[in-house]
């Protein structure tokens, strides 16, 4: 992970100097919000995937969480991220804009403090699927329960929202699991701590729907794909012992891509590989990023 620029407040500088007082109050609380997007290299140069739709999302995590003023539009952050990802100069990258609670806000209200935000860009490490991607995962079904949507608001991608990923990821990964999936409040499947969940079963996918879960720019992207392929989606509520059955699983987001699970629980699924649906849609996925699908034009934004 390196990076050269990071924009904060206005300026770019160098990310050695990117740094945020201690006494910040969005440090101190996890009052923060942020969007990881990646840039891939295409035929007609470095592209954004779907830009727009990870910043109205940056955008709506803000409102959510209660900022009433925002220091900048939509179009104004693309152009932002886009003037970041040229800065850095790095071919396939890892693009994270984040808002934060400054200026105030110890009496713990967000109107007695402003958003200060940045943008940095590094470059990209594998995420998920340190194993080929061929094996997939081995997942668990975490002994942590994802937040209910009145208590962390799971729409918005919120910086406190981790801590929760994160103790359900170090215990995974420490009981020897690359990574957990988590249950709902109502004791169904929700996501995994950082990506959405489908199942394949019968030749459909299933996946969750959105009420616990946060909505996913590749989860979305799958659906399209899968519609393309003449493969039916849906969404509906799926169990523990779902997963234990179904044909295959895999996890899609930004930094994860598309990875198949090959175990849920030590209970391999399907042939115990990643399998054929979730292979097809990978390549498909690699395609449109890449600048290569009928799709990719419309989500592709050239730096
Ligand atoms: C908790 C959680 N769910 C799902 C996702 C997938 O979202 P996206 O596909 O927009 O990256 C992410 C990644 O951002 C995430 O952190």
């Amino acid at each position: 992970m390196q990076s050269r620029f990071t924009w904060i407040n206005g300026a770019m500088v160098e990310t050695s100097q990117a740094t945020v007082p201690f006494l910040t109050a969005g440090f101190h609380y996890g009052v923060a919000i942020f969007e990881g997007i990646r840039a891939y290299q295409t035929p007609r140069g470095l592209g954004v995937f779907r830009l727009r739709e990870h910043m109205r999302r940056f955008e709506d995590s803000c409102r959510i969480v209660g900022f009433r003023e925002l220091p900048h539009t939509v179009d104004e952050m693309m152009e932002v991220v886009r003037a970041t990802v040229r800065a850095n100069g790095f071919g396939d990258c890892y693009i994270r804009p984040l808002v934060w609670l400054a200026d105030g806000g110890w009496n713990l209200t967000l109107d007695t403090g402003k958003p200060h935000v940045a943008v940095t860009v590094w470059e990209e490490s594998v995420y998920l699927g340190q194993r080929s991607p061929e094996q997939g995962l081995k997942a668990c079904v975490s002994s942590f329960t994802r937040h209910h949507p009145n208590a962390m608001m799971t729409k918005a991608k919120v910086s406190g929202n981790y801590a929760n990923s994160i103790m359900a990821k170090t215990e995974a990964q420490r009981n020897g699991f690359d990574e957990a999936i988590l249950l709902d409040p109502q004791g169904y499947v929700a996501e995994c701590t950082g990506a959405n969940l489908f199942v394949v079963r019968n030749g459909r996918l299933i996946t969750p729907p959105a009420d616990a879960i946060l909505e996913g720019i590749t989860r979305d992207t799958v659906r399209a794909l899968a519609g393309d392929l003449g493969i039916p989606v849906q969404e509906s509520q799926l169990s523990r012992d779902h997963l234990y059955v179904v044909d295959e699983v895999f996890v899609c987001g930004t930094a994860a891509e598309i990875v198949g699970v090959s175990s849920v629980d030590g209970r391999p699924i399907g042939a115990g590989v990643t399998g054929p649906i979730t292979r097809v849609l990978r390549e498909a996925y690699q395609s449109v990023v890449r600048g290569a699908h009928p799709r990719s034009e419309a989500w592709i934004a050239l730096v």
